[in-house]
């Protein structure tokens, strides 16, 4: 047996010196997965195949010029067509792939408007060959089906700097993307108290309104739209809304609806027994604070029953990247853990998002409700300190929205996730936060996380007990998934007065916010992050003055904001 063993060791290793070079690969599949067997050698594979861009560095110096004060093309976003030219394969790259493709009788199909996605169908046994794969058949608990995947895949030579990403190979699915705290009866309805520091305290459009100096007058502008992405089989109800507008927002007409977009055989199935109290969270709170702004709710099918949130991501940045005149903001309550997408599939849809930065759309997402460990909270955890970075808040090319409660003091919610990617080091914008945060750390600081990586969330705003109406009924429901449409339609409101004023969008926001943080956001010095569940005996960052990874630079103040972008 032993000496077999040793048979296939060489036999691969040869393989490796005949020109494959692993492109990715993890030690073993995560927590909870169970490997089967071998994929069948002829059933087939659908795979993505992400090419390269032909100048992706020249895109992200173009961007951080055109997003950052100060700089002579400031906010002159960039037309569908003139992002086309940095993301589209080059000659080479594209000749490259199709001589390799049509050498193996693979056709390929291009999938993405600027090119750099295509899709191939094989039988595994090629999948096998060709990418020094071993494609087998994994279940876990919590997937309604098995899934395909491989832990290590590799690039002939003449593919290597033309392919970025193979999907499914080792990215690992998880069938819960949603944020978002189990929704609970409404036993402190109607609401007494803004304030969620205390028993009887309940956010409503209104106490955000009065908290950070959020008008109510409607917006007037009709070439600007807030976009509100819906996965995992959330769909926004209708009747839902109607109902939240007439109780929480009476001056504004009750009839205010939002557009459907769908990708990916996406639907807004309208049935109040499907739980959906992420989907009406958000468009509840996009509408009930961004007063008069077309609206816009994106749903994204087959991210659910086949558990593929990875490819519903891609697939959203290639389908905005392709609308002639996109929403100005887009704001997800979505994410998984970082290390489930692995580096190459995480850096190109982070890429994507690049992209939509460029276009002037304003990207973001919820930082997670697990506190420094990870998406979710999972008391099973707290006694582990290597802590649990979450994606794609850890993209700096989004703005990652914490969670804060209360007033008096306003102070950060303990699962508002927050920590530093092990995929992305920290962006210029930002080395200098860090390092400032850095300095406030104990020496013996416990906790395990990367110091060379992209910090987050970049904002906070209020995320514990927001009043929503679900299936018809009234309900509290929390998370940093609360806080992100909100500060979505922040944003939103001060794109439709610019756009009055006959200025440009805010588009990608973080370099515009670490220039003006210390006007425009107030700093939230208290709080920590173990996770909801976690004890105070759990390690996890602590607020301080200035940036912190569990609140950015604090919460939002509507006016010195506004004045802010109308420099
Ligand atoms: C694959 O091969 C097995 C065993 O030979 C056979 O039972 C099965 O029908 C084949 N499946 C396909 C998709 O051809
Ligand atoms: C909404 O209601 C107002 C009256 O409150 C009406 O004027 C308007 O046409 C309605 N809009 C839609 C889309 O039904
Ligand atoms: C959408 O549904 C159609 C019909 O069921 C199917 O053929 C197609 O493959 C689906 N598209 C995607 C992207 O899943
Ligand atoms: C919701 O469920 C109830 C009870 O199971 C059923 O009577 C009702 O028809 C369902 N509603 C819809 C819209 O399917
Ligand atoms: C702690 O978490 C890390 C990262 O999730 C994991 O690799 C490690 O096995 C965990 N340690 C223990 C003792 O559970
Ligand atoms: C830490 O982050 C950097 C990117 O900033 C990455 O290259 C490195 O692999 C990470 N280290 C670990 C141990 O994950
Ligand atoms: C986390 O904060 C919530 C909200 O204030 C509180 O109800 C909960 O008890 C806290 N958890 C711990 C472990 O202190
Ligand atoms: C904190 O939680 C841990 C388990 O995570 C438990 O062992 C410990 O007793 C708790 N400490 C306090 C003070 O409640």
């Amino acid at each position: 047996m032993a000496l077999k063993l040793l048979t296939v060791l060489s036999i691969s290793v040869l393989v490796s010196a005949g020109g494959m070079v692993v492109h990715e690969s993890r030690r073993a599949a995560p927590a909870g997965f169970v490997k089967q067997g071998a994929a069948p050698a002829n059933a087939t594979i659908t795979l993505r195949v992400g090419l390269a861009s032909n100048n992706v560095g020249g895109l992200e110096e173009r961007l951080m010029s055109i997003a950052t004060p100060g700089s002579s093309e400031f906010r002159q976003w960039l037309s569908m067509d003139e992002v086309k030219a940095f993301v589209q394969p080059s000659p080479e790259t594209r000749s490259a792939f199709d001589s390799f493709a049509s050498g193996n009788g693979l056709r390929p199909t291009v999938i993405s408007p600027s090119g750099d996605w295509v899709s191939i169908t094989l039988p595994i046994s090629q999948a096998n060959d060709l990418f020094a794969a071993q494609f087998e058949v994994f279940t876990s608990p919590s997937l309604v089906h098995p899934i395909t995947r491989t832990l290590s895949v590799s690039l002939p030579s003449e593919l290597v700097g033309h392919v970025d990403v193979l999907h499914p190979t080792t990215a690992f699915p998880d069938p819960n993307p949603r944020l978002g705290a189990a929704v609970s009866v409404d036993t402190r309805l109607p609401a007494k108290s803004c304030n969620s520091n205390t028993d009887d305290g309940v956010i409503t459009p209104a106490c955000l309104q009065a908290l950070y100096g959020i008008p109510a007058t409607a917006a007037t502008q009709s070439d600007n739209a807030l976009l509100v992405t819906g996965y995992a089989n959330e769909f926004a109800q209708d009747a839902d809304l109607a109902e939240f507008l007439k109780l929480l927002r009476p001056d504004i007409p009750a009839n205010q609806t939002f557009a459907v977009l769908t990708i990916d055989n996406g639907t807004n199935t309208q049935d109040s027994n499907l739980t959906s109290s992420e989907a009406n969270l958000d468009i509840q709170y996009a509408a009930g604070i961004a007063t008069g702004v077309p609206l816009q709710f994106l749903s994204v099918g087959n991210s659910f029953s086949n558990a593929d949130f990875m490819t519903a991501l891609m697939d959203t940045t290639t389908f905005l990247q392709g609308v002639a005149n996109p929403p100005t903001v887009m704001t997800t309550s979505y994410g998984l853990n970082e290390a489930l997408f692995g580096s190459s599939l995480a850096t190109k849809i982070c890429n994507g998002y690049m992209a939509l930065g460029a276009r002037g759309i304003s990207a973001l997402f919820s930082s997670g409700d697990g506190g420094v460990r990870g998406l979710h909270d999972n008391p099973n955890l707290c006694q582990n300190n290597t802590f649990i970075p979450t994606f794609p808040a850890s993209c700096g090319f989004v703005t990652s929205v914490g969670a804060t409660q209360g007033f008096a003091p306003e102070k950060a919610v303990n699962f508002s996730s927050g920590g530093f990617s092990n995929i992305f080091p920290a962006p210029s914008y930002q080395t200098a936060a860090i390092a400032k945060f850095m300095e406030t750390l104990p020496s013996d600081f416990s906790g395990d996380f990367n110091r060379t990586g992209r910090g987050y969330p970049d904002v906070s705003l209020q995320g514990l007990n927001f009043e929503i109406v679900f299936g018809g009924a009234t309900a509290l429901d929390s998370g940093t998934s609360a806080s992100a449409p909100a500060m979505a339609a922040i944003i939103a409101l001060i794109n439709d007065r610019l756009l009055a004023a006959g200025r440009p969008v805010l588009g990608f926001l973080n370099p515009f916010i670490y220039s003006t943080a210390s006007n425009t956001f107030t700093d939230i010095t208290t709080g920590r992050n173990p996770g909801y569940h976690c004890n105070d005996s759990a390690v996890a960052f602590d607020a301080v003055a200035g940036w912190d990874p569990l609140t950015g630079f604090g919460t939002p103040n509507f006016e010195e904001l506004l004045a802010a972008a109308m420099e």
